[in-house]
């Protein structure tokens, strides 16, 4: 799949502080936004307060379930905790489409590595080669996200499948960050460990800002 002609996206867990984050910044440029939610009134509330702050985009909210069956692309925006029950709850809908996988294996705010070896190694042993599953955004901060005056730091894109992992990249970079293809799914423990260190500056440097930047070589 290309993301040459129209798509949407939809958001698991759309509703959070980087779904309705990630929505206003994809929506901004025109992309077509599904908001997910456990619950579909939620959904609907937070896609009306958005609204107003999006020009021109389309934005909806449903369930999740129904959520990805509109959509090509899906992020998973879950916290840990429910991150495989959701994969596993959404398997067998996601055949054609690309899975993004955000989600930061985090207890009390500290990284740990869970027993798959990753979240992303998580939701590819759950869907057993349904979908690809690429992982992104582990180091964006929410809070720069929903603001589209604030640039954003880089975003490190891993997985197993070349070509959705180019789609992503090419999504990704719409929101206005650059994109590294960061390697093999095998890496992205060490991506989604990353983001316990950003917290850590976070809390140590009282901001809700530190990102990731990478030097010394082209995009
Ligand atoms: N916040 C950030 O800056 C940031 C940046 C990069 C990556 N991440 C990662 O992205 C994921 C989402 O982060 P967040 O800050 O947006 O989280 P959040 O606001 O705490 O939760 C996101 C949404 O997930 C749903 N949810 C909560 N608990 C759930 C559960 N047990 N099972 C299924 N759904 C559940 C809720 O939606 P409903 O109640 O509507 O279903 C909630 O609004 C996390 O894994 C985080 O590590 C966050």
């Amino acid at each position: 799949m290309s993301v040459e002609r129209e798509f949407a996206i939809a958001i698991v867990g759309g509703t959070g502080n980087l779904g309705t984050a990630l929505a206003l910044r994809l929506a901004a440029p025109g992309v077509k936004v599904i908001i997910g939610s456990r619950d579909p009134e939620k959904a609907r509330a937070v896609v009306d307060s958005l609204r107003p702050r999006i020009a021109h985009g389309m934005i909806e909210g449903y369930a999740n379930q129904e959520a990805v069956q509109q959509a090509e692309f899906v992020v998973i925006a879950v916290p840990y905790e429910g991150h495989a029950t959701m994969v596993a709850a959404l398997k067998g809908q996601l055949g054609g489409k690309t899975v993004i996988d955000a989600v930061v294996p985090l207890n009390k705010g500290r990284p740990f590595v869970p027993a798959a070896g990753s979240a992303l190694r998580e939701a590819q042993e759950i869907l057993g080669g349904e979908a690809p599953v690429i992982g992104a955004l582990h180091n964006i901060s929410a809070v720069d996200l929903q603001d589209p005056a604030s640039s954003l730091g880089d975003v490190l894109v891993c997985g197993d499948d070349a070509g959705a992992k180019k789609n992503v990249m090419e999504l990704i970079r719409r929101i206005g960050a650059r994109t590294f293809d960061a390697g093999p799914a095998s890496h992205a423990y060490v991506i989604e460990g990353l983001t316990g260190v950003l917290i850590y500056l976070n809390r140590k440097h009282k901001s809700k800002h530190a990102s990731v930047r990478i030097t010394g070589i082209g995009e």
